[in-house]
């Protein structure tokens, strides 16, 4: 704790409030606590038992605290893997910083490795994530992008008549993403140059994150949507109020006032006035939920407490839990604190020596991911590259690191596809194969994948973005235009292989196994030149340099994207919010089936895929989730067995009064100059900086 932060922190006060020594505050831990990152406790400090534990502090953990804690009779203790993140502000601050000097490759990433992927040339992806106070917000590239109101209602749709799942669909979760926002509308000649077009109706308004646009604005993005239109792609007016479809430049996470990234930490912590009743506790690795035998009346386990450690070698301890406990480790670290409490497949656990406490197939199941691969041109016109790698006042300065990569566009099957009614037609012709690739022999997990297939299937033909395509001008003398699939048909999984929860989590995300998803990706990088060659745009771009002339034919471009594509970080559903009996691993209510008191509530719940990036409707979720658990807990105690909830309080009802009802119920480096000579593992880590 006696950190270096806490002396810079002091010597700031001792500027600043140079009256401390004559007010006679005493020079106590608390105080020191207090002055900086007082919400940080330690293994010495840490209390035996607390109302709510949350597992992870990543995006979603801290929004829930946050919230949770705005009752002052609710205690909070937060378990995160990482560090605090207080110690390297300026690999976290400056937005530009995402490409040039993050977080990621160091101890604040977890640097997770896929398995290696047959439908990638046999390669091994590389998926960074945060581990870190904000989880992957403290790394990511800050696109805040809403997914479209046809794709949240379709996941809606998919939880047919369950108890709860009203609280979600597109209206409910926009209420949760107004809530957690505060808006503000670009400067005007950035919104000019940018040709910029929003609806400042379609955000939130007092929220603790802040959305804005970048202080500074570079005129080939301002050439992105016109070349758009030029070849029939229109642009979106109101791309964060339910029509994301078309091309736009995106809102970004970003705190206008001094040009810094805004994510979970410093938007729903580091602002709050000191709170007896939130602990956050970092460096400590939840290695398990513990359930001590007891069940509630539904036959639920009910969870007695948290046992963590700081390392593989260290010892653990145990924290009980009074309430609930609500995992947070977002689509790796979440399935992983499942299946090493027993919650998980059977298979899964007995292969890997860990006790059964609820065999649930569903976990770690119906893996989705968004894949991206780059075309490259040498660039006509000034890039935020090249200004970085000027080094001059100007790109030091705040307001110019402001600028993040923000042009993108969704677009649907009718434009990539000569017609989207015969794709539909050959997706629906490969139902059965596609079926012989689920990753799993239960009857419920394969029955989810067909549900998840029909309705990925319908957006085939709606209004729907199948490819994101991006622009990104953060490299010298480039210009790049990605694409990215957004709807996968093939879906993978993450699986424990050993007892320790140190080990890294196995992941297999079977990318390409269905043959639509390169077909989808393929017409995404012709479609990505096509933008290259329509105007404005044609007159930035000088020669394409990658993948360059060589690769034209189609089954030359799916060559190259085998050999190329990445990751776009959107790793999600492997805790899905689905029916049991479709694999499903919690219900609307966010409570994993079989247990009465834990909820997981972050990426991994959402069941399907959405053209968006993730961090904006995780925003919503945990808001979301946050007035779930309290409208749960301030409501009169149920009296009979008809009500929903499976949960209730078991520690105030001793685990037998609760509803009968089971929850069952249903980076490229600024000196880079040639990007042919660039190794393939060079040119992985490319597309990654890129993205971000
Ligand atoms: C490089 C990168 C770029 C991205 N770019 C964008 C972007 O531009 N826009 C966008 O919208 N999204 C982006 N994303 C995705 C987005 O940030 C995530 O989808 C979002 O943060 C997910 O939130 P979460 O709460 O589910 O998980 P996270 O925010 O990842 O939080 C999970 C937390 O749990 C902790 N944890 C895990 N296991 C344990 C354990 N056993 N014990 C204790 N703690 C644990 C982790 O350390 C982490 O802090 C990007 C992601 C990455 C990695
Ligand atoms: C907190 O608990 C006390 C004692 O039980 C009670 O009097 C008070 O009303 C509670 N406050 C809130 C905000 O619920
Ligand atoms: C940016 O400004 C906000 C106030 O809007 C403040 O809370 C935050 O600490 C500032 N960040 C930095 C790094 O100065
Ligand atoms: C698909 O996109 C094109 C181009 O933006 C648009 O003209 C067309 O109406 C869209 N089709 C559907 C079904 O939304
Ligand atoms: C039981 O609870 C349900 C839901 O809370 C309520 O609608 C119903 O009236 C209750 N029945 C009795 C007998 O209390």
């Amino acid at each position: 704790m006696w950190s270096k932060r806490f002396l810079l922190a002091g010597v700031a006060s001792f500027f600043l409030h140079v009256d401390l020594a004559s007010s006679h505050v005493p020079r106590s831990h608390e105080y020191a606590r207090a002055l900086q990152a007082r919400k940080y406790v330690t293994q010495a400090t840490v209390a035996d038992s607390y109302d709510f534990i949350i597992a992870g502090g990543g995006l979603a953990g801290l929004v829930i605290a946050s919230r949770l804690t705005e009752d002052p009779n609710t205690t909070v203790l937060v378990l995160e893997a990482g560090e605090s993140g207080d110690a390297v502000p300026s690999q976290i601050n400056p937005p530009s910083g995402t490409y040039y000097n993050s977080l990621l490759g160091s101890p604040y990433d977890w640097q997770h490795k896929t398995t290696a992927q047959p439908g990638t040339d046999g390669r091994v992806l590389s998926w960074p994530r945060g581990k870190v106070l904000g989880g992957s917000t403290a790394v990511n590239g800050m696109y805040y992008v809403r997914p479209s109101e046809t794709e949240v209602e379709a996941w809606k749709g998919l939880l047919g008549s369950q108890d709860g799942a009203d609280a979600w669909g597109w209206n409910n979760l926009v209420a949760g993403m107004k809530k957690s926002e505060t808006f503000t509308p670009p400067i005007s000649d950035v919104q000019t140059t940018g040709k910029i077009q929003f609806d400042a109706q379609s955000y939130g308004t007092d929220g603790p994150l802040h959305v804005t646009y970048p202080g500074f604005m570079f005129s080939v993005v301002g050439d992105w949507t016109p070349s758009l239109e030029a070849i029939g792609i229109e642009s979106a007016a109101d791309p964060a109020g339910g029509k994301n479809f078309g091309g736009f430049v995106s809102s970004l996470s970003i705190n206008p006032s001094n040009w810094t990234r805004s994510y979970s930490k410093s938007a729903y912590i580091d602002p709050l006035p000191p709170r007896k009743n939130l602990d956050i506790l970092v460096s400590a690795t939840v290695t398990r939920i513990i359930f001590g035998g007891d069940k509630n009346s539904a036959g639920d386990q009910v969870a007695s407490g948290v046992e963590f450690a700081t390392s593989a070698t260290g010892t653990k301890k145990t924290v009980k839990v009074k309430k609930e406990v609500i995992v947070t480790g977002g689509a790796l670290g979440s399935p992983n604190i499942l299946m090493h409490s027993g919650v998980g497949p059977k298979d899964v656990l007995d292969a890997a020596g860990v006790n059964v406490v609820v065999d649930l197939p569903g976990v770690g199941q119906h893996l989705q991911d968004h894949l991206a691969a780059p075309v490259v041109w040498e660039s006509k016109v000034e890039t935020a590259g090249d200004i970085h790698a000027s080094g001059t006042p100007f790109s030091k300065q705040a307001q110019t690191n402001s600028f993040v990569n923000s042009a993108i566009a969704y677009i649907n099957a009718s434009t990539l596809f000569d017609s989207a009614e015969q794709f539909q037609s050959a997706v629906a012709a490969d139902f059965d194969a596609a079926l012989k690739d689920v990753p799993s022999t239960s009857p419920e997990v394969i029955e989810g994948y067909k549900a998840l297939y029909q309705a990925t299937q319908k957006f085939t033909t709606q209004s729907v973005g199948l490819i994101e395509l991006l622009l990104s001008i953060n490299s010298p003398k480039a210009i790049t235009i990605q694409a990215a699939l957004q709807h996968p048909f093939s879906q993978g999984r993450v699986y424990i292989n050993s007892k320790s929860a140190f080990d890294p989590i196995i992941i297999d995300p079977q990318y390409f196994s269905h043959p639509a998803d390169i077909a989808v990706m393929r017409e995404g990088i012709k479609l990505a030149r096509r933008v290259g060659q329509s105007e404005p745009m044609r007159s930035a771009l000088g020669a394409e340099t990658f993948p360059g002339p060589g690769v034209n034919t189609d089954a030359e471009i799916e060559t190259w994207l085998a050999g190329v594509v990445a990751t776009e970080f959107h790793p999600q559903a492997t805790c899905s919010m689905l029916p049991k009996d479709l694999g499903g691993v919690v219900n609307p209510k966010l409570q994993v089936y079989g247990l009465a008191n834990v909820r997981v509530a972050d990426s991994s719940v959402f069941p399907l895929s959405f053209s968006a990036h993730l961090a904006s409707p995780t925003y919503g979720l945990a808001e979301k989730a946050a007035d779930i658990l309290k409208a749960a807990y301030t409501a009169p105690a149920p009296s009979n067995s008809t009500g929903g909830s499976n949960s209730a309080n078991p520690s105030e009802t001793g685990g037998s009064s609760s509803p009968g009802k089971s929850n069952g119920a249903s980076g490229l480096t600024s000196s880079s100059g040639t990007l042919l000579a660039i190794s393939l593992a060079g040119i992985i880590t490319f597309v990654a900086s890129l993205l971000r």
